[in-house]
Formats: structure tokens, sequence, C-alpha cells
């Protein structure tokens, strides 16, 4: 595993050892093991030029936990802004001897572009590139889904509203479908899903009473009306009747279903905050779970692991 850009083509293998080394760091961390020496002498450069809370500062502290070096830059204040173009930008960062970025951006594509830009010894990570792929939040989703519910071929998950804008529901349904899980559904109206959406392999429904029958897991997502240029935007409390997660509509659900949200969540609008706080929620479960999985997946681009070689 050189890059990580997205997890569409990772093997099933290759999948479950990145989440059986992201086990063996929840361990370590549930001993007490703060900090390990995996990429002492490496420096990780964080290049976000948009915005983010949770992603950022897990990477960051997954690069902590590791020993690496940290350089987490504001793009929105660098030289960027002075006309730099992104290439120069990173043959000076590369000049600094950085071994590793990890990269948001508002572009499909832009890690992509990135990695086949960078010297031969650097690693390119995706934190998420516009509508495309988010991969570590998928891999983080999956590995909360697996430490919670067990083995995913016993088990329904739903992917409930912005399917259509989302790069977490694409990355989260090829994951999803590669480790087998039983049955994936997406549930949202039909502006708001992608075209042929089921040829991705899911099951397609409209209506929140019908698609949440008897799952194990519900995923909800944010309207991401950042990325609507010149779509039909819903009223948030027209939606939140119609897609809102509350505690009548979780009822439907399997008994023991988790609640999951990759954030930032909506309050009132995909979610009630009695679903979100509840004791179905799982929600900063994923976040914690997040450095784990962040922590597996910057040592192994690094050719180093807790359990095997990548
Ligand atoms: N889930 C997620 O990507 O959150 P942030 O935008 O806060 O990083």
């Amino acid at each position: 595993l050189r890059h990580l850009l997205t997890v569409e083509g990772l093997g099933r293998p290759l999948i479950e050892q990145i989440l059986d080394n992201a086990e063996s760091f929840a361990g370590m961390n549930d001993q007490g093991v703060k900090k390990l020496p995996l990429l002492r002498g490496k420096t990780v450069a964080n290049l976000f030029f948009e915005a983010s809370t949770r992603t950022r500062t897990t990477f960051e502290l997954a690069a902590k936990r590791l020993s690496a070096d940290v350089l987490s830059l504001n793009m929105n204040a660098s030289a960027t802004t002075k006309g730099e173009t992104l290439l120069d930008t990173l043959r000076n960062l590369e000049a600094m001897q950085c071994d590793m970025f990890v990269v948001r951006h508002a572009d499909s594509g832009a890690a992509h572009f990135i990695a086949r830009h960078v010297a031969p010894h650097i690693s390119v990570i995706n934190a998420g590139d516009g509508r495309h792929a988010h991969p570590t939040q998928a891999l983080l989703d999956v590995f909360t889904i697996r430490r919670h519910k067990g083995e995913l071929s016993k088990l329904r998950v739903a992917i409930v509203g912005d399917v259509l804008h989302s790069r977490v529901a694409r990355s989260q349904i090829h994951a999803l479908n590669t480790l087998a899980t039983g049955e994936v559904r997406v549930i949202g109206p039909r502006t708001l899903l992608p075209a042929a959406v089921e040829q991705l392999g899911v099951q397609v429904y409209h209506s929140m009473e019908q698609g949440l029958k008897d799952v194990d897991v519900v995923i909800m997502l944010r309207l991401q009306k950042e990325r609507m240029q010149g779509a039909f935007i819903p009223s948030e409390h027209e939606y939140f009747l119609r897609y809102g997660l509350d505690a009548k509509r979780l009822a439907l659900a399997h008994p023991e279903a988790i609640v999951m949200h990759p954030g930032p969540a909506n309050r009132g609008v995909e979610i009630a905050s009695e679903v979100a706080d509840g004791p179905q929620s799982v929600i900063l479960q994923q976040v914690t779970y997040g450095l784990s999985v962040r922590m597996a997946v910057m040592s192994m681009v690094m050719g180093v692991s807790p359990q095997v070689r990548a």
C-alpha cells in the first residue's frame, strides 16, 4: 500500500488487514499505550484545502501517536493564496523532506493528481476529495460496525440521505460490499440519490418507513449544500419530516441497531438530538476509532505495521 486514495479496488484481504491493524492500535490504546515509535523520523504534512474538524485532528493526533513530526498547514492562509501553484507548494514541502501528504480538497480527483506528481518516496492519503471518496472515513465506519455488530455478512446496513453529494457514502458502499455485507440499503429522495445507484450493489428505498425495517446499522448523512450548486435544495423542515431520524423511526430498525453519522451532524435536519445522543448512537465512538484506523493506514503506507508488513 503506497497511497490510499480510494476504497474502490482495495481487496478484501487488504481492508481486513487495515482493520486488524487498527484493532491492534485500539487494543494498545485501551491498555494505556499512547505513543509508539513506528514513524519516528518521518514527517507528515496535513494539507487541508477544505474545512474539517474530525479528519484533520485525528490524522494529526494519529501521526503524533506514531512519533512522526507533523505539519498541519492551513491552506487558506498559505502562499497558494498569493498565486503559488499547487505543484510548487508540493515541491517546497518535498524540499522539507516530507514523507507523507494527507490531503483534503473540494475537487474530486485532487488527491490522485497529487499522488501522480509527488516524489517516489512520498505517500498520499486522501482525506476527502469533492464528492468522490473519503476512504479513511469508510474504513473507520466498517471498523465501528465490526466492533459493535460483528460479522458483516449477517447485517443489514442502511445509508440515509444525501448519497448523491456524499464521498463518504460512495466509499462506505465500496467498503461494505467488499466485505460482503449481508445487505446494503440506501434511503433518500430521488433528487439526492445518484442515477442508477442500484448498480453500486445497493437496495434502493425512498421511504424511511420501508427502508429502516429490521436494519442493524443506520448511517445518517448530512445535506451537503456546499456541493449542491444549481441543484434542488430541500427545505430543512420538510427534509426532517420525510427523512429525519427520530426515536419513532429508529424503532422500525432492529432493537439493537446502532446509529452512525460521519459528522458534522445537523441536529433537527437529518437527525434528532434524542437519537444522536441516545443509547443506540455510536457517533462519538466513530471518532475514537478513527484515530486507530488512521494510525493503521499511516503506518501501512510507510511500510510498517503492528502486525504484518503491507
Ligand atoms: N467526517 C468528516 O470528514 O468530518 P470532518 O469534515 O470534520 O473532517
